[in-house]
């Protein structure tokens, strides 16, 4: 059996990762794993145990009981979390506020990590998240990180939330948003960087078929065996 196609597609938040990840899943016929979506999950489990982040003993066992199941269609990606669908709560502000915090912790990320390894060794993916072609996947078949102006991505994000009827300013968006960089990129373990040999797709201005061509032509740059 082949090696499994491995496309890591990294970034900032509200850069449309996760809408580029699901289409280029669809058109290759791969699996979309939104690597976000299970730093959520533990997010929710720790608030609902009323876990205390300073407790590495109460992480471990919380870890341990967590039984997290992805599966992606055409909308957010539906959760489980022990057998019960957690997919709208984990959106939340709760969890989103959290989450940043959650996902800095060692002990989380090894966990998350190896729980991504295994996905990977099941057949083609396509992964997104913040260290996917730097830490779970350093040999990914394809690396992409994305970027947008923050100016574009707040206004995306605030387009967004209102089209779910959350009521927030455009200026609340925006510094959340310079937040989460700051914190996405900063923590001592693996935090959001460039791998080297990542392709920057870089979309303030480009049309979702735009960023969809851009990564087929690299996937068959690959498969056709040329250089990319
Ligand atoms: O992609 P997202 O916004 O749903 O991710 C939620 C949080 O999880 C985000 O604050 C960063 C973190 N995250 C991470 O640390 N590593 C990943 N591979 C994916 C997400």
């Amino acid at each position: 059996m082949p090696a499994p196609f491995i496309i890591a597609i990294d970034g900032y938040s509200s850069c449309g990762k996760s809408t580029l990840a699901r289409e280029v899943a669809r058109e290759l016929g791969f699996t979309y794993v939104d690597s976000g979506a299970m730093y959520r999950a533990a997010t929710f489990y720790f608030l609902e145990k009323n876990i205390d982040l300073e407790d590495s003993k109460a992480i471990g066992e919380a870890l341990d009981e967590m039984l997290i199941e992805l599966e992606s269609g055409e909308g957010d990606t539906l959760v489980r979390l022990n057998g019960r669908d957690i997919s709208e709560a984990i959106r939340q502000m709760p969890v989103s506020n959290l989450v940043s915090k959650v996902s800095a912790i060692p002990q989380v990320r090894r966990k998350m990590v190896g729980l991504q390894r295994k996905i990977g060794e099941m057949g083609n993916i396509v992964m997104d998240g913040r260290d996917i072609g730097t830490a779970v996947f350093p040999e990914a078949t394809l690396k992409i990180f994305m970027t947008a102006h923050p100016r574009i991505r707040a206004r995306r994000r605030y387009d967004e939330l209102l089209a779910r009827g959350q009521e927030v300013s455009l200026e609340e968006v925006y510094r959340n948003l310079i937040k989460r960089d700051y914190e996405d990129t900063t923590r001592l373990q693996n935090p959001l960087v460039k791998a080297d040999d990542a392709w920057e797709l870089d979309n303030s201005h480009m049309t979702r078929r735009e960023q969809l061509a851009w990564v087929l032509e690299k996937v068959n740059a690959i498969r056709n065996g040329s250089t990319i």
